[in-house]
């Protein structure tokens, strides 16, 4: 009677011990199951090494809750583009369509997840040192103020900038220039200030973080 009734105990005593010390293996795996996917293209812990796909571990949660949002309801354009490893290698697909999988409660796990992360700068981006001149200008001038210290900054919600890769910067200004990719009032005002080689030369600029 008495050995069973400790074996008995001690299993409470484990469900108690796990319980308060609030390890849930179940939600633990559930977040690892959401973004086991997303490696498949922005590589380990969003830290990207392919210049199409942008780096995002590091983002602010917000941020990335947001941009899943507009995602889903197709508010931001969706270039396709193609899975670079994994079982789905070579599919076509696009970040509206992954977007679709999710509700809100779990893109803001996802986002915490890769908020967590390291933003880690992309390498070997060959930049001019004139234009790199230009571009800090520019920014000084219209974007400091909501990208601070060259959008460094995950704090500032407006993802991060400084280190980017260059190729995702370039296809992302070119959709608000297009008009394509919705923006703040606010920042529109201070994007219509641009002239002329002024958006290359931001991309020289946050390019030239290493
Ligand atoms: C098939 C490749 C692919 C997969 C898989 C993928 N992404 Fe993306 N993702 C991209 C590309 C390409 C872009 C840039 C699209 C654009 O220009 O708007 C992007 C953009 C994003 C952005 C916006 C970045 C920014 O700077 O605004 C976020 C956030 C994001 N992805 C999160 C995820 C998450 C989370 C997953 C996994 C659930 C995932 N992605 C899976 C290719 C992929
Ligand atoms: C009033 C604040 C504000 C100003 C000024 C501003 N931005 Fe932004 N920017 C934001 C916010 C907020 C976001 C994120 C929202 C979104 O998805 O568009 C953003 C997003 C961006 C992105 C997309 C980042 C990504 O990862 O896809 C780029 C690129 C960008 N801004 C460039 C600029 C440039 C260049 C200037 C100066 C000409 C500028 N911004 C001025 C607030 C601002």
């Amino acid at each position: 009677m008495k050995p069973v009734l400790t074996k008995y105990l001690s299993i409470l005593n484990l469900c108690v011990v796990l319980s308060i010390s609030g390890i849930s293996p179940v939600l633990a795996a559930d977040v690892n199951d959401l973004v086991k996917s997303c490696a498949d293209c922005h590589g380990k812990d969003g830290a990207s090494t392919d210049p199409n796909v942008p780096i995002i571990g590091g983002f602010s949660a917000p941020y990335s809750t947001d941009s899943m949002i507009a995602y889903k309801a197709k508010e931001r354009p969706c270039p396709e583009s193609e899975y670079l490893t994994g079982d789905k290698k070579g599919q076509k697909t696009t970040m509206c369509d992954i977007a679709k999988e999710f509700n809100e409660e779990e893109m803001k796990q996802i986002a915490t997840y890769f908020a967590a992360k390291p933003f880690v700068r992309a390498t070997n981006q060959k930049v001019d040192p004139a234009l790199v001149e230009q571009g800090k200008a520019v920014q000084n001038d219209l974007c400091v103020k909501c990208h601070d210290k060259g959008g460094s900054l995950p704090s500032d919600d407006s993802g991060i900038l400084a280190g980017q890769w260059m190729p995702y910067l370039r296809q992302s200004l070119k959709e608000y220039s297009a008009g394509d990719r919705p923006m703040s009032k606010k920042m529109k005002k201070k994007y219509k200030k641009l002239k002329d080689g002024d958006i290359e030369a931001l991309i020289h600029y946050f390019g030239s973080f290493k």
